[in-house]
């Protein structure tokens, strides 16, 4: 497939890249050109004449069902949802301290799409719950090698989020089969949470009373606390990352760039949970005084929205801040130095961009 030639792509193997964010803000369905990428480990290659998918562990009637099963005997279903890495961002809080080892992502680890498939919670149904089952588990085709053996990319939720219907497992995105990229022949979609917890290239999804135990869900992705290292963590007791927090972020104008007359401010914001935006706020001078943005269409709180704000800037060197309230009334918090964390995770600080007007 290819990317857009100004995709940033941060390693090639395995293969990462986000869009620029000025491109990104363009449209508001993210054509798969633009739709950032996170991989860790191959992109597997699937014949979809022979991919089965097994339904096992805590169920009455294990299932192996082909891909033509699914499509057929199973209701379809097109859900507009946002994922969103839970590294995005992740750049800035480099700014403030180090974090070695994992991907720079800047404010393009983010993408909107419609998806097509069959809701997880048919095929938990017709597969029969047993008592006592807390957690669908989910494990993708790809390899991934950590410190030379295989541990292969995993994930789960909570058995209630897999049972609302807009989880999908997913065949299309935007009309169109999937992308190897992004999982081909099947995938997980899971709005609202981390994009972790949407597996790719799914060739099993089991039922159990505990979260999964691979790596990705029991070791990475978690979220420590500030004064936490690589070694002092305690890898059994940081929080699994879930839910995403009220994100918002500056599309244009970018650091550094020149702008002349009014500005015009242009951006995403999203939530977690299903929760909508309901306010998107912009100041001109670093915070001290605010307009609220024009929210265009948000579909609803799986997806985001995209918002503008005109403002009138005296010349010279501003400070652009914008941050996100939604329905809960989670705000954002000011400053990223309070969230660093040594994974660089779940950054959600008020955006800021320093420009120069003429
Ligand atoms: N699924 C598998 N099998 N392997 C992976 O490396 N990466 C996850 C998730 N699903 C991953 C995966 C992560 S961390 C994210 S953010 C999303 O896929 C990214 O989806 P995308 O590459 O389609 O944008």
């Amino acid at each position: 497939m290819k990317k857009h030639s100004a995709f940033r792509v941060h390693s090639e193997s395995p293969y990462n890249g986000e869009p620029p964010v000025d491109l990104l803000r363009e449209n508001f369905t993210t054509p798969s050109e633009l739709f950032y990428v996170r991989n860790h480990g191959n992109v597997p290659e699937i014949n979809a004449t022979t991919y089965r998918l097994v339904v096992n562990g805590m169920v009455e009637h294990p299932l192996e069902l082909s891909l033509d099963q699914l499509k057929r005997d199973f209701p379809s279903s097109t859900l507009m949802a946002t994922l969103q890495c839970a590294g995005n961002r992740r750049e800035e809080l480099m700014e403030i301290s180090p974090i070695p080892g994992e991907v720079p992502w800047g404010a393009g680890a983010i993408g909107n799409a419609y998806w097509t498939g069959v809701p997880l919670a048919e095929i938990l149904k017709f597969a029969g719950l047993k008592a006592g089952a807390d957690y669908v588990a989910f494990t993708g085709m790809d390899q991934v090698i950590q410190k030379g053996k295989d541990v292969g990319f995993g994930a789960s939720i909570p058995l209630d989020k897999a049972m609302d219907d807009h989880v999908l497992l997913a065949y299309e995105m935007n009309g169109a089969p999937l992308e190897p990229l992004h999982g081909y022949p099947l995938r997980v979609v899971t709005p609202g949470y981390i994009g972790a917890r949407s597996v790719k290239w799914l060739t099993r999804i089991a039922v159990q009373p505990m979260a999964s135990q691979n790596y990705f869900q029991a070791h990475a992705y978690q979220l420590f606390p500030p004064q936490a290292t690589a070694e002092t963590a305690d890898w059994d007791a940081g929080l699994q990352l879930g839910e995403l927090n009220v994100q918002c972020a500056i599309c244009s104008p970018r650091a550094g760039e020149q702008v002349k007359g009014e500005v015009v401010v242009q951006g995403y914001a999203l939530s977690g949970g299903g929760r909508k935006i309901a306010r998107v706020d912009v100041s001109g001078d670093g915070g001290n005084t605010w307009t609220t943005a024009n929210l265009k269409h948000q579909e609803h709180g799986w997806a985001w929205t995209l918002w503008e704000a005109r403002l009138n800037v005296p010349r010279g060197q501003h400070e652009i801040v914008a941050r996100a309230v939604d329905s809960a009334s989670n705000a954002q918090p000011e400053d990223a130095r309070h969230l660093w964390n040594f994974k660089g995770y779940m950054n959600n600080a008020w955006d800021r961009m320093k420009v120069r007007v003429e």
